[in-house]
């Protein structure tokens, strides 16, 4: 349910031209994703028919629909890090956590999402994980990044 200070931020932009697309980045920031209530809002408060809010939404691989885990693994999957291991590096991923791509872990902790270049191809292959960029994320730093991240968890900070 999108809380009343969001309305603050939609009336501040809904003015300006194009501006479904920034909201909609501002509410998945505040929310971790797209709340099921936010297409009617947007569709009554910047003018637009329902269909044209739920046809952004769900073109843009960027926006989630449900609460994501606590913390976001995103796998390049483009050429050069298909070229440097990346192939390997997401089967290793997705068997490591037991989920495919656009899934979260049963526990909730891990949500592994794709991308398609993060600009970092001379590093490849490239993951991000809570917003920080490894290149060379070869699958044993991959592991060590989320033993440390599981280690933090059992010590009762989980994130
Ligand atoms: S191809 Fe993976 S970061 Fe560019």
């Amino acid at each position: 349910m999108v809380e009343w200070g969001m309305y603050e931020e939609i009336n501040r932009l809904k003015s300006k031209k194009n501006a479904l697309i920034p909201i909609l980045h501002i509410i998945q920031e505040r929310y971790g994703y797209i709340p099921e209530n936010v297409v009617d809002i947007l569709s009554k408060e910047l003018n637009l028919s329902k269909a044209e809010v739920w046809g952004v939404i769900t073109f843009y691989s960027d926006f989630r629909l449900e609460p994501p885990g606590r913390h976001i693994i995103k796998v390049c999957r483009s050429e050069a890090c298909l070229a440097m291991g990346g192939q390997i590096l997401q089967e290793h991923i997705k068997n490591k956590l037991g989920i495919g791509f656009g899934q979260t872990t049963n526990d909730g902790m891990f949500t592994l999402e794709d991308i398609y270049c993060f600009g970092n191809c001379a590093c490849a292959p490239s993951v991000m994980v809570d917003g920080k960029l490894y290149g060379r994320a070869f699958p044993e730093r991959i592991d060590a990044i989320i033993e440390s991240i599981l280690r933090k968890g059992v010590k009762g900070n989980g994130k």
